[in-house]
């Protein structure tokens, strides 16, 4: 069984853009500059926003972290997104999701700029990403695809099962890995709340990716020997063990399936880094050219 290192693979992404960026800036280009708009006091979207803001840091990037509490209405959001959308020196922003029940994620996603939307959420962006066509695309799955790259691991004619469908990593990874190229080529299923016959289905799976946030899901007896594991899930459990009081556990019972399956990222480590180095890398697209 060989652990996939996510985030070596992360780290070294980062090494290289900070290469490109130090390139950028000695022809006479502007510093990148990602902004984030964090909403309410959820403590996962803080730890995650806090390290995409880090990350931005460790590249030479300037970062912009904007926070609103809980109670801001659905307008004044649209207002800050239009404020970004304006700015000349924001290259790319995210809005974390989710956000309040009160607040559309959707007409959120809608009124940013396609060309800041370094999350790749923008339906313009989904739909020039459906037709192949250049855009920015969504961070984790993007960050798999690198992972999968790295490692050499085949994907030609491969069965490939995904666990959830949503919009920000199942239903964009299938797409992806359906895809003529490499990675790519994969005969692939979506699996979701609603499938009969699951663990039939995730047994045929040469490479299985759960990603439906519920830890310890994926057992040894839903693994096929041999298989390629990627686990998306990040779900945070209370623990004695850590200064936070918290830790991440995936959706796959690691001690378990790594016996049984070739390759297998952690958690953490693995999955997590990979999609904060897309995000950077994204953003450094974004600022190309300015
Ligand atoms: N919430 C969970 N993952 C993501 C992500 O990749 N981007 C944003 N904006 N919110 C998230």
């Amino acid at each position: 069984m060989i652990l996939i290192d996510g985030k070596k693979i992360a780290a070294d992404i980062r090494s290289e853009i900070r290469i490109q960026i130090d390139e950028k800036l000695k022809q006479g280009g502007k510093i990148p500059h990602l902004a984030a708009i964090l909403v309410g006091d959820d403590g996962a979207s803080e730890t995650y926003v806090n390290l995409k803001m880090k990350a931005c840091i460790e590249v030479g990037m300037k970062s912009s972290l904007i926070r609103k509490p809980d109670s801001i209405t659905e307008d004044e959001l649209l207002d800050e997104v239009h404020a970004l959308n304006e700015n000349r020196d924001i290259d790319g922003f995210i809005v974390q999701v989710p956000l309040p029940k009160h607040i559309s994620e959707q007409k959120v996603i809608e009124a940013i700029d396609p060309a800041k939307d370094v999350d790749g959420f923008h339906p313009v962006n989904v739909g020039r990403m459906v037709q192949g066509i250049e855009s920015f695309t969504p961070a984790t799955p993007t960050g798999i695809m690198e992972l999968i790259s790295r490692y050499k691991i085949e994907t030609s004619g491969k069965n490939c099962v995904i666990i959830g469908r949503s919009n920000i990593v199942g239903t964009p990874m299938a797409l992806m890995l359906s895809r003529k190229g490499y990675p790519g080529n994969c005969t692939v299923t979506i699996c979701h709340s609603r499938t009969e016959n699951l663990k039939e289905i995730t047994k045929q799976a040469d490479i299985l990716i759960p990603a439906l946030g519920r830890p310890g899901f994926l057992t040894a007896d839903m693994v096929k020997e041999g298989a390629v594991i990627i686990d998306v899930g990040t779900t945070r459990v209370t623990s004695t063990e850590t200064k936070s009081g918290f830790r991440l556990k995936g959706d796959v019972a690691f001690d378990e399936v790594a016996e049984k399956c070739s390759y297998i990222t952690p958690v953490p480590g693995g999955v997590g880094p990979m999609t904060i180095a897309t995000l950077i890398k994204n953003t450094l697209k974004a600022s190309f050219g300015k």
